[in-house]
């Protein structure tokens, strides 16, 4: 299937399931959904209708039962070891709980991030912790820090290998509106200013207002 070189993925009639038997449950189910180069879009749906699934999908971490993704307007292989190498070097994630490492300070979970990816850490640290407005927190770990500012590490992580893709899983879940709101402007800055595009899932319409398109999801599709 062809794809124009705007976009940085396609996901063509997507679809998985969990579980065998009479517990098995479909979850996408011919979800066809394309990200173009530089958006920030933004996926609504009722809880448990498949969005963290569907990121998973994008962002190469689940394979998807059948149906394509193009990553690039190339075609993502099922095997395990090309879709790594992939997802390392494109892909940056951010989860619904941060995942950082509570013994390590907020500068070395994001460098060991980068050494897992082969990328140098030195002097490129502190310049991302800028990014995300926490310079003066280098050396804290995620127990000495607010959750807004735990979610900023999880932000400056994800985007220190300079990813094509940023996939944010309702990244102001955990924060009260203020906090949120500087996430989300966080995260609209790295889209005006350095062209990063991004799918955030979100449940709420003040942080979807944040992207410039938003998608509905229900009953495993995209509504259109
Ligand atoms: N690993 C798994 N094994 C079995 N079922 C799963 C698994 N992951 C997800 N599911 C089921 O798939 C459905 C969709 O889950 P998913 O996490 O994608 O929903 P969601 O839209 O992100 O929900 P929420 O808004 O609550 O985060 C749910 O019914 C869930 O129970
Ligand atoms: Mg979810």
């Amino acid at each position: 299937m062809s794809n124009d070189g705007g976009n940085i993925v396609v996901a063509n009639d997507i679809e998985k399931s969990f579980g065998r038997g009479a517990g098995r449950v479909h979850v996408l189910r011919g979800l066809d959904l394309t990200v173009r180069k530089g958006e920030f879009l933004a996926v609504m749906g009722p809880s448990g209708c498949g969005k963290t699934t569907l990121l998973h999908v994008l962002g190469l971490v689940t394979p998807q039962d059948a149906g394509e993704v193009f990553l690039n307007n190339r075609q993502v292989p099922l095997k395990d070891s090309a879709r790594n190498v992939l997802r390392r070097k494109h892909i940056g994630l951010v989860f619904q709980r941060f995942n950082l490492i509570n013994v390590l300070s907020a500068a070395d979970n994001v460098a060991i991030w980068l050494r897992v990816r082969g990328l140098p850490s030195d002097g490129r640290v502190q310049p991302l912790l800028e990014a995300v407005g926490i310079p003066h927190l280098a050396r804290r770990k995620p127990s000495q820090m607010s959750v807004g500012e735990q979610q900023r590490v999880a932000v400056a992580r994800a985007i220190a290998h300079d990813p094509d893709l940023l996939l944010a899983d309702e990244p102001t879940g955990s924060l009260d509106s203020l906090n949120a709101t500087a996430l989300l402007e966080l995260l609209r800055n790295f889209n005006r200013l350095r062209g990063q595009t991004i799918v955030m899932i979100t449940h709420s319409p003040e942080a979807a207002a944040f992207a410039n398109r938003v998608v509905h999801m229900k009953d495993g599709r995209l509504l259109p």
